[in-house]
């Protein structure tokens, strides 16, 4: 009783899209065991100790009895291990070796991972109609035949094609060493997946994280690593999520996710079977703070902006529960639309903003201060520094 009334009362302090949100992680964290928010409840659990000092354990296990699970105390020493399979990078340092003068080129050559299917697709249509010279990526050649076809057909402009898995650290490595040397000059790292079954790579990494953060941080370092020209504009665009304003998507104001901590950051990164929405807003709140994290580096000619692209019904959402599929389904109306969200992302790409702001769909908007902050932009660098590819 006094569970679900604890519930029921966390329920009412949220907005309506916070409540979006928390419904999205409860319903898999219990119905599926899924851990992602464990964090947010020992925070909860922790805040409630403090308000009543003198509950009892006994009340404690009756009012939080997952935190006195086995599985709650293998997840905590689980945590407490370091992270396994990337080497760790001597210096944060970009290393650029400078060439003396660039090639003219008329129209910047692009990028696009995630441009075989949905947003991605959307704006390789766009730029290959303007004539840029395109690259896309993704998993599946069959979709990408496809985007090369319509290009061919409408716009008379050939997509080159790179097939990589980015949820697979070794395919990652491969797929930068291939795009750094190719020296682009925008590079839109869009590539996403929300819910994936399972939440473990077959190499042991959590699978959103490494899908839509890790290979970003990788493929971006690489890039910055191999330039050959620092005359030369290089803009890189990510896609992040509307999450990124409502990480504070708590109740009682306490977060389930705080940037600035090392640990939660390392935490993010620990494989488990489920890898549910809560990982999602933390690899897309990732993504932004990567994003500024390199606008902020100043290196002559680098920009960086982060852009929400709009709310769209794509195969991104094939893994979220019936229920919520269908009233974003039914949301459509009032949602983005594909087209629009391609053009979206091809404004960020075109139109990078200043530090401190990104795209909330068309609109520049300003980040919230904990994605660009010293401490968040440090403690997220500190953990992911290991990943640069260093060959
Ligand atoms: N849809 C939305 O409402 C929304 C809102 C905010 C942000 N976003 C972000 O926008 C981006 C694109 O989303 P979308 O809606 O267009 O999704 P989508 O239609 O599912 O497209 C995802 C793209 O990413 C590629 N991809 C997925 N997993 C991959 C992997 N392991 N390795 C290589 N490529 C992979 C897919 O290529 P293959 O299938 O060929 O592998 C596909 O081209 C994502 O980062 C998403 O988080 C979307």
């Amino acid at each position: 009783m006094l569970h679900l009334g604890f519930n029921t009362a966390i329920r009412m302090s949220f907005s309506p899209f916070q409540r979006f949100l928390y419904n999205f992680e409860r319903e898999k964290t219990l119905s599926s065991s899924e851990f992602s928010l464990v964090p947010f409840f020992s925070a909860i659990f922790r805040k409630t100790n403090k308000m009543t000092s003198s509950v009892s354990s006994s009340s404690s296990r009756l009012l939080f009895p997952l935190l006195h699970t086995p599985q709650w105390a293998a997840l905590r020493t689980k945590w407490a291990e370091p992270i396994r399979g990337f080497k760790t990078a001597n210096t944060t340092a970009p290393v650029f070796t400078i060439r003396a003068s660039s090639t003219d080129r008329k129209m910047p050559r692009v990028l696009i991972t995630g441009g075989t299917d949905g947003i991605g697709r959307e704006a390789a249509l766009k730029l290959a109609a303007e004539k840029h010279e395109i690259t896309i990526s993704g998993r599946d050649p069959k979709k990408a035949k496809d985007v090369i076809e319509q290009c061919q057909a409408k716009f008379n402009n050939t997509p080159r094609f790179i097939q990589t898995d980015l949820s697979l650290a070794s395919e990652v490595v491969k797929f930068a060493n291939e795009v750094a040397d190719e020296q682009y000059d925008i590079c839109i790292l869009n590539a996403g997946i929300m819910n994936p079954k399972p939440g473990r790579t077959s190499e042991d990494r959590e699978a959103t994280m490494m899908t839509n953060l890790v290979s970003s941080y990788m493929i971006a370092h690489k890039i910055l690593d191999t330039r050959n020209d620092e005359n030369r504009p290089l803009h890189f665009v990510f896609s992040t999520s509307i999450f990124v304003k409502f990480h504070n998507a708590t109740p009682l104001g306490l977060r389930f996710f705080n940037p600035q901590k090392v640990s939660d950051w390392q935490k993010s990164l620990v494989p488990s079977d489920v890898s549910g929405p809560g990982k999602y807003a933390i690899s897309k709140i990732g993504l932004a703070t990567l994003s500024s994290s390199i606008s902020l580096a100043n290196l002559p000619n680098v920009t960086a902006t982060s852009v929400h692209p709009g709310t769209v019904y794509t195969n991104i959402m094939s893994n979220l529960p019936a229920r919520q599929q269908f009233y974003i389904k039914l949301a459509r109306p009032f949602t983005t639309s594909l087209s629009d969200a391609g053009a979206n992302l091809v404004r960020a790409a075109k139109n990078p903003l200043p530090a401190g702001k990104f795209y909330l769909a068309e609109k520049p908007t300003k980040l919230p201060a904990f994605v660009y902050s010293d401490l968040s932009i440090a403690a997220f660098e500190e953990v992911f520094e290991q990943f640069k590819i260093r060959n």
